[in-house]
């Protein structure tokens, strides 16, 4: 008997949204790749295109569908040429609109939500026997991740590792717990040992991944269940993975033995994603966020007390329902006080389904705007201010691969900060110091400190990591 090889066929994958949303396009790669599928960068040489979406986006659908319209007259010209395309819906846009998705774009073939992607072979076999759309949208009671292969190699020097999904919170805003389901963390082993496979195919740094991440509480490999403090210690002491990183977490989720992980492991970055949406009291409680904004405070404090070099990010949305001009002023404050190293921030904007969305105190437009640029003005003085002061450090850069020039190389900093210098490729995958020599908006250019060598006096670092 002969084994037959699956026929070559090609996959597009068009990814939208957060960390999370890459990391499930990377495992949907995966799980088609024994199907003969091989990734190719255009939709008119695929035969299957998955488009992933974001729901969290302002006109989320609307966007989906414009999108759909542009890979409708791809699979037509294709079909007209006889060759047939799969178009396939996944992420979050799909989990909340499948079945208007399949009504308005009967072209459609699949349409999956996150917590499905292990089933996706069996629908594009469905799929391609022409049995009509296949919807796959429901929340499975067994764990998908058990279902998943092994990833493949690593895709470079930085890798993401979804270890929970899901999220119990409901801020009043958000979709996420209405699309991706109640808060679900992996085991310990699973973690581990998709870690240990990613360093051995070249990762240097792993950046955990979660909707509520620091609500992570895995069970242990020995029974009882470890907390994400646990977990980074034991990640830590792969060797190999210089780089621990983990995003995006909750304040109410920062508990002690977390702060203290900051201190105690040399591995994780000094760098943290901790999204705060206002600085009001009154607002974060409209929002269910659980904290007030002077804890939010004190736990940013406790973190820098751990890890003095900690530079924040943070996210923060502009014009909840209910929010006055003093409620606006409290988040300009608490942006002045904390100072961040870089953020993301957002008008608010209802999503259908949400508590927020109907409630009748909506902010007008032009309100939301104003605000937005204040707070956006603030926020970008804070990163240029941030990244001037690292001119003139000397800082770890773990080199991810080739610069934009020839001859260049380009890395990040513990900061999060992408850097760009002159060096050989082959050091792609190391850490080596880096003597910053200029801040640009959104990058730091530098040049080695020992070129000849470009290894790593430690003690150098240690000393010169403070950036700002
Ligand atoms: N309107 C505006 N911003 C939102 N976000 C989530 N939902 C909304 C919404 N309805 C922002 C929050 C969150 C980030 C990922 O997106 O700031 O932290
Ligand atoms: Fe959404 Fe984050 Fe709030 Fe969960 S904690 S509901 S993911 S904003």
């Amino acid at each position: 008997m002969t084994h037959q090889s699956p026929l070559p066929r090609r996959l597009h994958v068009i990814t939208w949204g957060c960390q999370m949303n890459v990391y499930d396009s990377a495992r949907m790669t995966d799980v088609l790749a024994p199907l003969g599928y091989a990734t190719t960068d255009t939709p008119e040489e695929a035969d299957m295109v998955i488009l992933n979406t974001c729901h969290i986006r302002d006109r989320a659908a609307e966007k989906v569908f414009s999108e759909l319209g542009r890979l409708r007259r791809v699979k037509e010209a294709r079909a007209a040429a006889g060759a047939p395309t799969i178009l396939a819906v996944a992420g979050c846009v799909a989990q909340a609109e499948g079945k208007e998705i399949l009504a308005r774009a009967p072209y459609v073939d699949i349409v999956l939500g996150p917590q499905t992607y292990h089933r996706l072979p069996e629908m594009v076999a469905r799929a391609a026997r022409a049995g009509g759309a296949v919807i796959e949208t429901d929340f499975p009671a067994e764990d998908k991740f058990d279902h998943l292969p092994a990833p493949g190699p690593a895709s470079g020097v930085s890798a993401f590792l979804t270890i929970q999904e899901g999220c119990d919170k409901f801020c009043s805003f958000c979709v996420v717990p209405y699309t991706r389901g109640a808060e679900a963390s992996r085991p310990a082993a699973a973690v581990l040992a998709e870690a240990r496979h990613l360093v051995a195919g070249g990762a240097r740094e792993i950046v955990l991944l979660g909707q509520n991440v620091n609500a992570w509480h895995g069970a242990g490999p020995q029974g009882g269940v470890w907390t994400l403090a646990a977990l980074l210690q034991e990640l830590a002491a792969i060797p190999g993975l210089l780089r621990l990183r983990y995003t995006t977490s909750h304040p109410r989720d920062m508990d002690a033995g977390l702060i203290a992980a900051h201190r105690d492991i040399p591995a994780l970055m000094p760098f943290l994603h901790l999204p705060v949406q206002s600085g009001s009291d009154r607002i974060l409680a409209a929002m269910n966020r659980g904290h007030t904004a002077a804890q939010y405070r004190e736990t940013i404090a406790a973190l820098r007390e751990a890890r003095p070099d900690l530079a924040l990010s943070s996210d923060f949305i502009v014009g909840h329902p209910g929010e006055s001009e003093a409620d606006f002023q409290a988040t300009m404050d608490l942006i002045a006080a904390v100072g961040f190293a870089q953020a993301f921030s957002f008008k608010y904007s209802p999503r259908p389904g949400t508590p927020a969305a109907g409630v009748p105190a909506q902010v007008a437009e032009a309100e939301k705007d104003r605000r937005l640029q204040a707070l956006q003005a603030l926020l970008r003085e804070q990163q240029a201010a941030f990244n001037a002061a690292c001119a003139g450090r000397r800082l770890g850069v773990l080199i991810t691969g080739a610069g934009r020039h020839p001859g260049q190389i380009a890395g990040r900093s513990p900061y999060l900060q992408p850097v760009h210098l002159n060096g050989p490729d082959h050091l792609a995958g190391q850490e080596v110091a880096v003597d910053i020599l200029a801040a640009h908006t959104n990058s730091l250019s530098g040049a080695l400190a020992f070129p000849s060598t470009a290894a790593i006096p430690q003690a150098t670092l240690q000393q010169e990591r403070v950036c700002a």
